[in-house]
């Protein structure tokens, strides 16, 4: 017979590399504390049903204890031929006090026990997230405050487009967080339910009280089917998913800071602490978190697609693909929070060249749709206005000069209804200044936002 916990029925042992292939207690020893929770709640509401005698709880519970110890000093040896965390735990268990750890495990199975570990040590790990995205934005709602009036070029299709302030911009990635932050919330909502008590699939005979082991593990409630509770994994798609969104997220932000730190652009330079040099060339300093950080996204990405793939074709209810799922979601979770811890201790010493951002943006014509919305406030048109400034621009490259440089005569020989003191008060100033409206670019608007943001943020200082 096999000395497997399910060996009962078996004659052969294990192939050696099956048991390798088949342990997941590299990836699910992490859950040891929930795995220890999730017990000792099972089992005081075993004796509390009177399923269980108060002497084994007593034992059950001081080994639990003891379990939990022996794991956090290092002491314990998580052993492949157990397969898992669970049973590794409970086979320890019974080690440790003998029969009373052997029935722990009525009533229950490991199919809703490790969906209930996942559930809670995710719900753990999300609500760290949350906090990580929100860190996040205060820093960068500080740095818009500070650059409220910080003009840069604002880019379509990487081409200069229009004047914006730094602010702005930066206010844009507080807002992409604030919808992370809302999908992880939201998704946390949905996956708070306990699956114990829905055992194999099928649920139990024993007369159980699945709302006394919910409200001690803090669920918002059992879950409603027990087939459906020991399949379901849309919790990891949804966090995943939620993951991805804010991987992409700061995977653009990376980009930029890729693009503005480069020689072509010099528009900051990021710390050194957070970039490193060139074997070979001596001059370099690379910037390699927000590389890093935008590699990551595709990892994550991956962790989603994984998922997504591993459930698709699965019949109800357990199957052991689902083994699968931690490997994705756990990665992606510590890959993501890595990336928002990085980024929220690199941006504060970002330094910003003020100066070339600002000439960045007093050149390539980004004043131009400003010039047309004067034309038009003159009576011209818009489309008639948008041609009359084409034309000035394809001028003023055959000059090389800037739209503010035309002279009366240069206006004139373009269109009658142009004139020098229109392009003379062209200034990116100016340009940022009017933009004052919900949503606009305007330093008023800017600080507007910063002080709702200041006020929504409080509870998480930079
Ligand atoms: N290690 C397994 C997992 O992560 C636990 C559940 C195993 N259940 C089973 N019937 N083999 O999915």
């Amino acid at each position: 017979m096999s000395e497997k916990p399910w060996g009962g029925r078996f004659e052969a042992p294990t192939d050696k590399f099956v048991e390798a292939f088949n342990a997941s207690t590299d990836v699910d020893a992490r859950m040891y504390a929930e795995d220890i929770a999730g017990s000792k709640a099972h089992a005081k509401m075993l004796c509390e049903q009177g399923i269980l005698m108060q002497d084994d709880l007593n034992v059950i519970l001081r080994g639990l204890d003891e379990i939990a110890g022996e794991i956090e000093s290092g002491e314990f040896t998580f052993s492949i031929a157990l397969e898992d965390v669970h049973m590794n735990i409970e086979a320890r268990l019974t080690d440790k006090i003998g029969d009373a750890g052997k029935r722990l495990h009525t009533a229950r199975s490991r199919n809703d026990q490790v969906t209930t570990d996942t559930r809670l040590y995710l719900r753990r790990r999300t609500d760290m997230m949350i906090a990580r995205i929100r860190y996040l934005q205060s820093v960068l709602v500080a740095l818009a405050d500070e650059h409220a009036e910080t003009i840069m070029p604002g880019f379509t299709h990487l081409q200069t487009a229009q004047p914006v302030t730094l602010g702005h911009h930066l206010l844009a990635y507080v807002e992409m967080f604030e919808r992370d932050a809302g999908r992880f919330l939201d998704a946390r909502k949905r996956m708070n339910q306990c699956p114990l008590g829905s055992a194999a699939l099928a649920g139990t005979t024993f007369p159980i009280d699945r709302h006394m082991t919910s409200d001690t593990l803090g669920f918002d409630a059992p879950t409603a089917n027990s087939l459906d509770a020991v399949s379901d994994r849309d919790y990891i798609m949804e966090l995943l998913a939620a993951a991805s969104i804010c991987a992409v997220h700061l995977s653009r932000f990376s980009e930029e800071l890729i693009l503005w730190m480069s020689a072509q652009f010099g528009f900051i330079d990021l710390p050194d602490a957070f970039c490193t040099g060139s074997s070979i060339m001596p001059q370099k300093k690379n910037p390699d978190m927000p590389e890093l950080v935008r590699g990551k996204s595709g990892r994550i990405i991956g962790g989603l697609v994984a998922i997504l793939t591993i459930v698709k074709g699965l019949p109800l209810a357990y199957n052991k693909d689902m083994q699968e799922d931690k490997t994705a979601v756990f990665d992606a979770f510590d890959n993501l929070e890595g990336s928002l811890r990085i980024f929220g201790d690199m941006l504060p010493g970002m330094r910003v060249n003020q100066d070339v951002m600002h000439k960045a943006a007093s050149s390539g014509f980004a004043t131009a749709t400003d010039l047309a919305d004067a034309l038009v406030r003159a009576g011209v048109p818009f489309r008639e206005a948008h041609a009359i400034v084409g034309k000035s621009v394809a001028y003023c490259i055959r000059e090389s000069i800037e739209l503010h440089a035309m002279d009366d005569q240069a206006c004139a020989d373009i269109d009658e209804r142009l004139s020098a003191d229109m392009v003379r008060s062209l200034s990116v100033e100016a340009c940022v200044a009017s933009r004052n409206h919900i949503g606009g670019t305007a330093p008023e608007q800017v600080r507007r936002q910063i002080a709702v943001w200041q006020a929504r943020l409080e509870k998480y200082h930079a």
